[in-house]
């Protein structure tokens, strides 16, 4: 019997590590193969055909590194890849969802507010999503532009990181919602700059700790052993691998 467990992660850039925090803290005892898309972020505009390709080329990359199962930590990436990933190869996938239903049972004025990508907004996972949001709650929604940006350059305060993140969250502020869904694995590392902007009586959803959870009852479900002989993390980069390691130590404080 096997007793090790490699799990895969992967996003356009450093976003997908705000997934990774959450999947670290229950299960700390892993083997990862981190991978940051860099040389191709942001991943927000670009063409679906474009993003399953480097997916699957990522995917290609995790198999080889003997991954046991892959989250795909970027909401973008999934709209646009998780079901050819799932027809092609065996592993088990998990991808991102924005947190709509939590966020429409949540509410109190109403209305729910949404950021995330251009890609993950009109991808038919969200529109169906969205249909079927029960009567009488009202869905706006905003890409959060510049924000990937700002979490990749590491530019989570000051003047321009507060302009930039008033301007996307203005509209749905202005619509009156109450609870709005961080719909893009980035946006999370701008929480406290996102609270300051929104003020008391807003909340933000970030899914991360819920897909954490999903990945451990795969795990289990599937028979895939945990805790790891040989714990740890690997960073791979399709652009500049110290940069990844610089960003990884400055966003979550550590290796
Ligand atoms: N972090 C990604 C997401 O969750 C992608 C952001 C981007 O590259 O535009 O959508």
């Amino acid at each position: 019997m096997c007793d090790m467990a490699t799990i895969g992660i992967m996003d356009s850039g450093v976003g997908g590590l705000s997934v990774f925090r959450e999947i670290r803290r229950l299960l700390p005892s892993e083997h990862y193969v981190y991978y940051s898309d860099s040389a191709n972020c942001p991943y927000g505009e670009k063409d679906s055909e474009f993003i399953r390709e480097r997916c699957r080329e990522i995917a290609r990359l995790m198999v080889s590194r003997g991954a046991d199962a892959m989250v795909i930590a970027c909401n973008t990436a999934t709209a646009a890849a998780i079901s050819m990933l799932r027809s092609e190869f065996s592993m088990p996938f998990i991808g991102m969802e924005p947190a709509v239903k939590p966020a429409a049972l949540g509410t109190r004025t109403g209305v729910i507010g949404v950021l995330a990508t251009a890609g993950t907004l009109k991808g038919s996972n969200y529109l169906k999503l969205k249909s079927g949001v029960q009567d009488g709650i009202k869905v706006v929604e905003h890409v959060g532009s510049g924000f990937v940006e700002l979490v990749e350059e590491g530019e989570l305060d000051g003047t321009h990181a507060e302009a930039t993140v008033a301007d996307s969250l203005r509209p749905l502020l202005a619509a009156g919602a109450d609870v709005i869904v961080l719909g893009c694995t980035h946006y999370p590392f701008l929480l406290p700059m996102l609270e300051k902007v929104a003020g008391p009586g807003v909340r933000f959803i970030d899914p991360a700790p819920a897909v954490a959870r999903h990945l451990l009852d795969i795990l289990a479900q599937k028979g895939i052993a945990t805790d790891d002989a040989q714990p740890g993390v690997e960073l791979l980069s399709s652009g500049d691998p110290e940069r990844l390691k610089k960003s990884f130590v400055s966003l979550l404080g550590g290796i």
